[in-house]
């Protein structure tokens, strides 16, 4: 915001956050961000505190906490929301403008709406997701797909939202990104609906991947030859250990718990499915790396590539690689893990798995490698100096991020995610 021309204040409840932010420090490993947060900073436009009474003289306040999983359930934890929401009440002036931009149950928006007013604040609410993707945060949040603003429709105030939030974009509004306004329970549901087609794009190609192993198909190919098709697309067609995150996962889940809610369970019944097909492509890996361990484990050492659950991200909630890589801890199958920039957030959640600090640590006199994200080191590795580091050349390529070819020509034995035992021979 303060990057397209506003004066801005960040307000957050974690202090030490706060101040690193102040000091120009970003708080998670994001490319490209500690440098525009650098620019921001120098034009002064751009100011953080912990105390919420600093966003008294503010005209728009920007709702962007998150919604996790509720502990134990599929329906996701609005207290975030809630509680952000109630300590603004008290400083709000008539005229301002709430925005959400945390990922709510549709319904949220108007019940938002409701506390505004029961506390006679003056203030408008609207909806205006986003779509940022992890790794490119930067790039989508100054050049988005689009805009989309749900506003209340039919009470005064509505044209008003548009014309605040047409001011505020108005940098990206010349740049012809498409915008979209519409009704605030719209605008929720296009949110949930964009993550849970995207989850069920990654699902169906895992699917495809589950019919590939047993038919000794490959499912790269197959989904080359599909994605060539305009109405298909290649994106998110990538198989392998499938989705995680902070996002997919808890979305599609309190999308299915929403939608029971209102009476329409049937409805999404197809996202437990997906969920499913998910959940399976990781049990797969530990089985294939079980097998791969040959049975017996004992002196074993298996090293593992990858703890986020992306490339270009510390982010490790709802990994596929650590939630694998802790399986097979738990199975008592010695691990190493080595992740260009998550281990750090790595050892806060899994303090119990051995790190390394370098690719080649992890894979020093290991039986089997397993690549679990699909960082671009991973891909971009030798496989000939490699295998005189490893005991065993033998690699699980969870993420078909590996020159197959390449690696057999300098003596690997390969086992590729939803490539069958014919196209991926021993
Ligand atoms: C996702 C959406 O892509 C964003 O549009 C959305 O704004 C965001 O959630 C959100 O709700 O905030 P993100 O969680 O950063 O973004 O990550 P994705 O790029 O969607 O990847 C999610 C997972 O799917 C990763 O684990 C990735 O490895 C996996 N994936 C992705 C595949 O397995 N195959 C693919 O073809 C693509």
């Amino acid at each position: 915001m303060a990057t397209l021309g506003h004066e801005v204040i960040g307000i957050d409840t974690d202090k030490a956050k706060i101040d690193a932010l102040a000091a120009g420090e970003a708080p998670f490993y994001e490319p490209g961000l500690p440098e525009l947060l650098a620019e921001a900073l120098a034009t002064g436009r751009l100011r953080f505190s912990s105390d919420v009474a600093d966003i008294r003289g503010s005209a728009v306040h920007f709702i962007c906490v998150g919604t996790p999983q509720l502990p134990g359930e599929i329906a996701a934890d609005l207290s975030y929301v809630d509680s952000s929401v109630a300590s603004i009440l008290p400083h709000l002036s008539t005229g301002d403008l709430v925005v959400g931009k945390s990922t709510v149950p549709v319904g949220t928006a108007e019940h938002l709406t409701t506390v505004l007013d029961d506390a006679s604040t003056g203030a408008l609410l609207a909806w205006n997701p986003e779509f940022l993707r992890e790794g490119h945060a930067v790039k989508d949040t100054l050049h988005p797909d689009r805009l989309v603003y749900g506003v209340p429709v039919g009470v005064e105030g509505g044209d008003r939202a548009v014309n605040l939030l047409d001011e505020i974009y108005a940098a990206t509004i010349a740049d012809k990104i498409p915008r979209l306004v519409t009704d605030l329970a719209t605008a929720q549901l296009v949110k949930v609906a964009a993550n849970s087609f995207l989850a069920t794009k990654i699902s169906f190609i895992n699917a495809m991947a589950e019919l590939c192993e047993a038919t000794g198909a490959d499912v790269s190919v197959l989904a080359d030859a599909i994605g060539h098709d305009e109405r298909i697309g290649r994106k998110f067609l990538n198989a392998g250990l499938g989705f995680g995150g902070g996002c997919l996962p808890k979305d599609i889940r309190a999308f299915m718990a929403r939608a029971g809610e209102l009476g329409a369970d049937q409805t999404l019944a197809f996202l437990h499915e997906v969920d499913a097909i998910n959940n399976r492509r990781r049990i797969r890996m530990v089985e294939i790396a079980r097998d791969e361990c040959g049975g017996s484990i004992s002196g074993l050492r298996v090293a593992v590539l990858g703890a986020s659950f992306k490339p270009n991200s510390d982010d490790v909630r709802d990994s596929p690689a650590l939630d694998i890589a802790t399986t097979l801890h738990r199975q008592g199958v010695p691990v190493r893990v080595y992740d260009p920039a998550a281990l750090e957030s790595a050892r806060r959640v899994r303090p119990e798995l051995a790190y390394t600090s370098t690719l080649h640590d992890a894979c020093q006199d290991a039986d089997v490698t397993l690549v679990l994200t699909e960082w671009a080191e991973f891909s971009g590795v030798d496989p000939v100096s490699l295998a005189d580091v490893v005991r065993r050349p033998v690699v699980v390529d969870g993420r078909l991020v590996l020159d197959a070819d390449k690696w057999r020509a300098a003596g690997w034995r390969v086992h590729a995610l939803g490539r069958g035992p014919r196209s991926a021979p021993a």
